[in-house]
């Protein structure tokens, strides 16, 4: 048997959790959910989320998994001391590793609409105009060429392994990607309209604070941006080395990921008030968001057409920089059901030919939701993000807080930082998470099904 990789440095750990956190959760799902909800609200209502009840539980999956070292099922296991606990970890990590792939499925289709975006300048360039026509309008068959192809981008990467996978490809890309958005945001606020979209981001209606949908979409999207509830970061944290302090990496990933949502609604919303300017319509007369689903899709290359000279070459990097983020987020994912098949000894296979086999299933899912897009497409994101994450998130919290012995969650904590038992993390988090966070996440969730 060969020893279980680990990330080589707090660096590649970090980019490699964080390059699972950022994706198109941030770049597409923040903006077009701050969109339909409303504004400031909803971004208010986001980031008290993300502090109170994400962050908490991150630092539950990343200890939990560091701890057991193995996929979700042998981690929860790890940690359960009675026969029903053990049991329930089962159960627990089959749901999990069900929702990761209707995940991955939808996400892949998605992403499918990033690589276009990417490949329509690609095809202007050389001048093969149809094709990219063909790229940028809706169709299933674009659809499933592309969200296929993105499958098979994720099983390439994955196949090569920890390191050499995705550690190299989250290092470099964070920073490029901060940057360029950093410098579109200055551009599009200088455009006319783009004020009315800050003043819609920046100030929160109050009134619309305690909407349950708002809030139940909020913490959807917040347990999907920080790819919590289906044993990512569980299995992040089994790479991470005992010399390391989790508390901090843990608070890192948060706010790298919460800021490049925030910076991203930034570029995005006023982007949409721009276009509106320019007569696209945006909302429809009962202030529904048009389009949602695609909205970013046309409002971004919308903005990048009016930069002149600068639009090709602008937009072919901008949409490869998302695509890259996407499979940063994706061959997370898959990570999850592929290190169970791989490393559970029942099943005899490798790496290579679980990801293969559990690829295929994800392909199925894609298939079947394309040719129902209608009807399959919005309920499988809603099944999983509203109701699967924080569910499962709110088991994750119970087996932190209520299973495993706190004496080996201090042991645990204490690798990496020695000092942890006089720090206020541990005078305050495990209480915490035992009680709070269950019934806060409880009453958001009874709150959104009555
Ligand atoms: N967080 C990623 C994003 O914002 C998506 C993601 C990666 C994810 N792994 C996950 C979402 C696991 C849910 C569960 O794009």
């Amino acid at each position: 048997m060969d020893t279980r990789s680990e990330f080589s440095s707090r660096f590649g750990f970090l980019m490699a959790a964080a390059g699972s956190a950022v994706g198109l959760g941030n770049i597409w799902g923040f903006p077009t959910q701050t969109a339909e909800n409303g504004g400031g609200a909803f971004v208010l209502v986001y980031l008290f989320l993300t502090f109170v009840l994400a962050y908490p539980v991150l630092m539950a999956e990343l200890l939990i998994g560091r701890h057991g070292r193995t996929h979700i099922m042998g981690s929860l296991n790890k940690i359960s001391h009675s026969e029903a606990s053990r049991k329930a970890s089962i159960v627990i990590s089959i749901y999990a590793l069900v929702v990761v792939s209707l995940i991955l499925s939808f996400y892949s289709i998605v992403a499918g609409w990033m690589l276009t975006s990417f490949l329509d300048p690609v095809a202007r360039l050389m001048g093969l105009d149809n094709a990219a026509t063909w790229l940028t309008n809706f169709s299933l068959e674009r659809n499933l060429l592309a969200g296929l192809s993105f499958l098979i981008l994720t099983v390439w990467v994955i196949n090569r392994g920890v390191k050499d996978g995705i550690e190299a490809w989250s290092s470099r890309l964070m920073p490029m990607m901060i940057v360029i958005i950093i410098g579109l945001i200055a551009y599009v606020l200088t455009l006319d309209g783009a004020m009315e979209g800050l003043r819609v981001y920046l100030t929160p209606d109050f009134s619309r604070v305690f909407d349950p949908d708002l809030v139940i979409s909020a913490l959807g999207q917040t347990f999907f941006s920080l790819s919590l509830g289906v044993g990512t970061m569980m299995i992040y944290g089994s790479y991470v080395s005992r010399k390391e302090n989790m508390i901090k990496l843990g608070a890192y990933v948060a706010v790298l990921d919460t800021s490049i949502a925030v910076l991203a609604g930034l570029l995005i919303i006023p982007a949409m008030y721009v276009a509106q300017h320019n007569g696209v319509s945006i909302y429809a007369a009962d202030g529904a968001l048009l389009s949602g689903d695609t909205l970013v899709f046309s409002v971004l290359p919308q903005l990048f057409a009016s930069l002149g000279s600068a639009e090709i070459p602008l937009s072919l990097f901008f949409f490869a920089l998302l695509s890259i983020a996407a499979l940063t987020s994706s061959i997370s994912m898959l990570e999850v059901p592929v290190a169970y098949v791989s490393e559970n000894s029942n099943f005899h296979a490798s790496r290579h030919r679980a990801s293969y086999l559990l690829a295929l299933i994800v392909a199925a899912m894609v298939i079947v939701i394309l040719f129902n897009f209608e009807s399959l497409f919005g309920l499988v994101i809603a099944f999983t993000t509203q109701i699967s994450q924080p569910l499962i998130g709110i088991l994750f919290c119970l087996y932190a807080g209520w299973i495993w012995h706190r004496n080996s969650v201090l042991e645990e904590l204490a690798q990496g930082n020695p000092e942890v038992a006089n720090s206020l993390f541990w005078r305050v988090w495990p209480n915490y998470i035992r009680f709070v966070c269950p019934v806060l996440l409880g009453l958001v969730y009874w709150q959104s099904l009555s």
